[in-house]
């Protein structure tokens, strides 16, 4: 497995293409499996989680082909219902395929995903809105099984919004005979892009993007094309990047819309954020100034965000407090900053982060994807070399991300695991 080597302390400067937004291909890829067809998509990017989505689809018979960042799915002949283990344990989004196959094909077995670096996540709240539409659910042998010869549609409220969740049900109710209503829906942007390419492909989805969605089922779909998103996780990663070294950044092909949060946190902390149609750019302002944190969905601050906004307040001036509110687990990067020598104090959901004036280069571990990239981020503003360890995550989640950050000025490489650590990252 590889290793990332970064030697700190090079300001970033330039231009960064922000790729498509993982989080809404992996529901729109599934979202193929609704209807026989052929559908092309464009933008998707080059991940490990993009290729187990794709694994899985053609593993239940589509044809999938995929040339850079274009894929054709042929979904006419599928012939297998089931999302083995294999595919699921490297990624939980597989379960993603549940709803369509259980439209589609009136019936879908996927394995359960089990707990993940970042807390339990359980997939109840999915299984319970497949039965409210009249599924018949079942577990056995660690897989979730369900059954519906029609679905029907109801009333739906979720506990808490939850963004595959909702995919999920609004893939299902899609097919589904009469009205779904989604109260509490999950309201990410990522959310309101499937319903645009589920829309059409000839469904009738009102209200995505709010927390109330209304789903009047209909008779027919059929294939499409569609362009993803741009990824606001990898934007305000680059974003934290240029605040974090004191550089300047533009940022390509971004959707501002949807990081509205984060600029408003990041010119908080007093780097200037500028504003364009698709691009933002980001320059760094000295001192960073200490800002509090409360994860919440969105349009609230993202948790796929806090591990790289914690790396920004390890070095600035003052004391932080972050919440993290959605997962209760997803502190774990906290040792591994310890290590590089951040001031961190883990009370429950809340960290308290004292800004240091330093932090120096440690050899870490990766612990899930947004950790990971808090460790790149932590190593570019070090003192010596940070060697990142387990990079499988990063690679599930951030395209090219040695390239992107070399092409700024970073000082770093991709080197097996077992390479000995050099001076020059
Ligand atoms: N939850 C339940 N029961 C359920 C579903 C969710 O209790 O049936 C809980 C979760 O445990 C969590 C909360 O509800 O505490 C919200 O979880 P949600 O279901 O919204 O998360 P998810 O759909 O599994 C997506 C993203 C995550 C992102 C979260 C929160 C995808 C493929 N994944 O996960 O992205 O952190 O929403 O915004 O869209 C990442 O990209 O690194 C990542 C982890």
């Amino acid at each position: 497995m590889d290793a990332i080597l970064i030697k700190g302390g090079n300001r970033l400067n330039g231009e960064v293409r922000i790729s498509g937004a993982k989080n809404a291909a992996l529901p729109m890829l599934a979202a193929s499996l609704l209807v026989g067809g052929k559908f092309c998509f464009e933008n998707v990017p080059e991940l490990k989680d993009i290729e187990s989505i794709l694994q899985l689809i053609s593993y239940m018979g589509a044809e999938v082909e995929r040339r850079d960042r274009s894929v054709s799915i042929d979904t006419r002949d599928l012939n297998n219902i089931e999302a083995p283990y294999e595919i699921v344990r490297k990624m939980r989004a597989s379960v993603l395929v549940l709803g369509p196959l259980v439209a589609r094909l009136k019936r879908a077995r996927v394995s359960l995903p089990g707990g993940c670096a970042i807390g339990a996540r359980p997939i109840n709240m999915h299984m319970d809105g497949l039965s409210r539409l009249g599924a018949k659910i079942t577990l056995e042998h660690g897989y979730v099984e369900a059954e519906a010869s029609e679905l029907t549609g109801n009333e739906i409220f979720f506990d808490v919004p939850t963004v595959t969740g909702t995919e999920n049900l609004m893939m299902a109710a899609a097919l589904a005979k009469g009205t779904t209503v989604i109260r509490n829906a999950a309201k990410e942007p990522e959310i309101a892009a499937l319903a645009e390419m589920l829309n059409r492909m000839g469904a009738d989805i009102s209200g995505a993007g709010s927390p109330v969605i209304t789903i009047k089922g209909v008779d027919k779909l059929s294939s499409v094309s569609a362009r993803i998103i741009p990824d606001r996780i990898e934007t305000g990663t680059y974003m934290v990047a240029a605040a974090l070294t004191g550089g300047t950044i533009r940022i390509n092909e971004a959707e501002p819309e949807h990081l509205k949060a984060i600029i408003s946190k990041l010119r908080e902390t007093g780097a200037k954020v500028d504003v364009e149609t698709n691009s933002i750019t980001v320059t760094g302002g000295q001192p960073i100034r200490s800002v509090d944190i409360k994860t919440l969905p969105y349009p609230g601050f993202p948790t796929d965000m806090q591990a790289q906004f914690m790396v920004l307040m390890s070095v600035a001036n003052g004391l932080s407090i972050i919440s993290e509110t959605i997962f209760e687990n997803r502190f774990i990067h906290v040792l591994e900053l310890q290590r590089m020598g951040a001031e961190i104090e883990v009370s429950g959901n809340n960290a308290m982060v004292r800004g240091v004036e330093k932090l120096s280069g440690a050899p870490v571990m990766a612990s899930d994807l947004r950790a990971s990239a808090s460790l790149v981020l932590a190593g570019l503003v070090a003192e010596g070399t940070t060697r990142i360890n387990r990079v499988y995550h990063l690679d599930r989640g951030y395209e090219s991300i040695e390239h992107k950050f070399g092409g700024l000025g970073a000082n770093i490489r991709r080197v097996p695991e077992n390479a000995a650590p050099d001076s020059t990252a």
